[in-house]
């Protein structure tokens, strides 16, 4: 039977009790996590969100009602609990941030009864996922998923108070918009009034964001929802929320400062870490070809080798192919792992193969000096020797080297590195190794398209003098947009925006855009830019993988509350889930069975 509350007031948090309280009355109140009956005693750990709390159980102080309905009470039930705080009369629990203390009980009111739980309410849960999130309220019941959405919360209050003592003001922008192409796919919801006519759920506030700063607003703040229809990952969700800036009157090293800052006091205020600053910058080529990545992990090395130059002359033809024909050869020294087992060797082809590439041609440098290779038997003595030395290899390396498009060579060689630092566990967990990727390509172009696409978006601004190549080589113009990365992951990006109209004009035409698509596209942005536009720039985050970093977590469900999966529905509501007739009706929607 549920009692009530009425008469009793919660003095602490179970956790917020301290030895200084010994000798005090005080009142619980939270969820039983486990009980035990030790005879003419019970013990029971009380739950809540700051953590646990020892509650005893003695018929001498709470009377045999009591006792008997203590002797009662099942995992989850939530109590209320008035006692006197007192060391611990037992052993001192060291695991229990309150592991010295206990409430000696003098009143109990079970507030509400509990089912047995479909799994155990527990740190580093075991049960499956997909069992979590479909009972997603108890499985936040967990400290440690309580403890990821604390952190997630102290980082937008403190971010909300930094930025606005660094003078930004915090507007909110529509979730109903208007659809515009680039980018991924929208998420649309359509109109009653206007059938047939669709609102989109932003994708970011970019639009409005730069519109702000045609009126004035000069420093623009948001901790923004945004919605992307595109193909999940373990740092992906259709749904995320961004750290949203833009800024006035800068260029890319005032964005870059202020960012600096802003990470440097998130890093201090929740893991006490002093992070040294300025950051390192990269340019993307320079990233692409050393790590195979534009957000490469700089926690470990194994850099990847362009050994193009030595073995296009070479008699090993998968390498002079690929080289003949406009690509490339990759290479990584894997250090004093020249014995790996074949089969190994054959795992990681394999997991090249998934990116598309034809093979993984490999060179053990034994410890006698002699090679062990796939593709010796194609190459002189000397041409290996030269291979070998252009690798920086020695006794004891395994070199891997993939041929093929420069594009497909290097990302898969910086996936294979990634890959081989997971496997041979070169990570050191403990590290923040954040960089700035800077002087992004403008335009990639898309051979499924067959025209260049924005890498970024339609209003990054080219660098200046690149700016002679954006109507005869598109593909060299470089942008000012710059990328923060942490420990290989993409934790914001940004770029200085066009706010000249002749710049824009060029940028459409490139993206083959004529004047009147962009004008019915952007008509908004476009006039705006008529009546007096600054120079303007800024930045977003994706807060939750912020935090899923800053937390050491493999997950960006683990720092949400109720995540989808990798379908995009919900396991606990079931959305999406078709709707009644009448309401399809109302929207002018018919939907076709397939
Ligand atoms: P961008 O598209 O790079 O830039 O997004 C900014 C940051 O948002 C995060 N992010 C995501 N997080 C979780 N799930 C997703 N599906 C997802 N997609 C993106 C990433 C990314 O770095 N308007 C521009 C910013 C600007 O130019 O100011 C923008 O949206 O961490
Ligand atoms: P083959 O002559 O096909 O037996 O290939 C010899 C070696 O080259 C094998 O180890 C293949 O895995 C490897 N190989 C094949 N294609 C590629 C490629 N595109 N890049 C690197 N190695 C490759």
């Amino acid at each position: 039977m549920a009692e009530s509350m009425q008469g009793l007031k919660r003095t602490h948090r179970c956790t917020e009790v301290t030895k200084a309280d010994i000798g005090e009355t005080v009142t619980l109140m939270g969820w039983v996590q486990k009980r035990r009956n030790l005879g003419s005693l019970i013990f029971v750990d009380l739950r809540d969100r700051s953590g646990l709390m020892q509650i005893v159980f003695d018929e001498n102080d709470i009377g045999s009602e009591g006792f008997e309905k203590a002797g009662t009470v099942r995992s989850e039930f939530v109590l209320a609990v008035v006692g006197r705080v007192e060391a611990r009369s037992g052993a001192v629990n060291e695991k229990m941030s309150t592991g010295e203390l206990e409430i000696r009980a003098t009143q109990l009111r079970v507030l509400s009864e509990a089912e047995t739980p479909p799994f155990p309410i527990e740190e580093n849960s075991q049960t499956k996922e997909e069992l979590r999130l479909k009972h997603r309220y108890l499985d936040l019941r967990r400290p440690d998923i309580q403890r990821n959405l604390m952190v997630k919360s102290r980082v937008a209050t403190l971010s909300r108070n930094f930025m606005a003592e660094q003078g930004f003001l915090e507007i909110e922008t529509p979730m109903l918009g208007k659809s515009t192409p680039e980018g991924a796919r929208d998420y649309l919801v359509p109109s009653r009034i206007y059938p047939g006519s669709f609102f989109a759920l932003p994708q970011s506030p970019q639009l409005f964001k730069q519109l702000l700063m045609c009126s004035g607003y000069d420093r623009y703040f948001q901790i923004a929802r945004c919605f992307r229809d595109e193909d999940l990952r373990a740092d992906r969700q259709p749904e995320f929320t961004q750290m949203d800036m833009e800024l006035s009157f800068v260029d890319i090293d005032d964005v870059i400062e202020v960012n600096e800052k802003l990470l440097v006091h998130l890093w201090k205020e929740i893991l006490g870490i002093d992070l040294k600053t300025p950051f390192r910058r990269m340019t993307w080529r320079e990233a692409m070809d050393r790590f195979g990545s534009d957000k490469p992990d700089l926690r470990f090395g194994m850099e990847l080798h362009n050994v193009s130059d030595t073995v296009k002359d070479s008699g090993f033809a998968v390498f002079t192919g690929a080289i003949a024909a406009g690509g490339s050869v990759r290479g990584i020294n894997v250090k004093g792992q020249a014995g790996m087992p074949r089969k190994k060797i054959d795992s990681l082809t394999e997991f090249v193969k998934g990116y598309g590439l034809k093979g993984l041609a490999y060179l053990a440098v034994l410890e006698d000096g002699s090679y062990k290779s796939s593709f010796a038997k194609f190459m002189t003595p000397e041409e290996l020797n030269s291979l070998v030395e252009a690798m920086d290899g020695e006794r004891g390396d395994l070199l891997l080297f993939a041929a093929d498009k420069d594009k497909l060579a290097l990302e898969t060689m910086g996936a294979l590195r990634c890959e081989l630092a997971r496997r041979l566990e070169l990570i050191d967990q403990s590290k923040f190794e954040f960089l700035w990727v800077v002087e992004f390509p403008l335009l990639e172009y898309s051979e499924e398209e067959g025209r260049f696409t924005a890498m970024h978006h339609p209003f990054t601004m080219p660098m200046e003098e690149d700016l002679p190549y954006i109507n005869t080589d598109p593909g060299r113009v470089r942008a000012k947009a710059y990328d923060i990365v942490l420990n290989g992951c993409e934790i914001g990006g940004g770029s200085v925006r066009i706010h000249q109209n002749d710049i824009q004009e060029k940028m459409f035409e490139c993206l083959g855009f004529t004047k009147e698509q962009a004008q019915e596209q952007f008509s908004f942005l476009l006039n705006a830019f008529k009546y007096g536009v600054p120079p303007h720039a800024g930045l977003a985050y994706g807060l939750d993988r912020v935090v899923m970093l800053m937390l050491g977590l493999d997950s960006i469900r683990d720092v949400i509350a109720f995540p989808k999966v990798k379908d995009s529905s919900c396991l606990m509501t079931q959305a999406p889930a078709p709707v009644a007739a009448k309401q399809l009706e109302e929207l002018g929607i018919q939907v076709k069975q397939s």
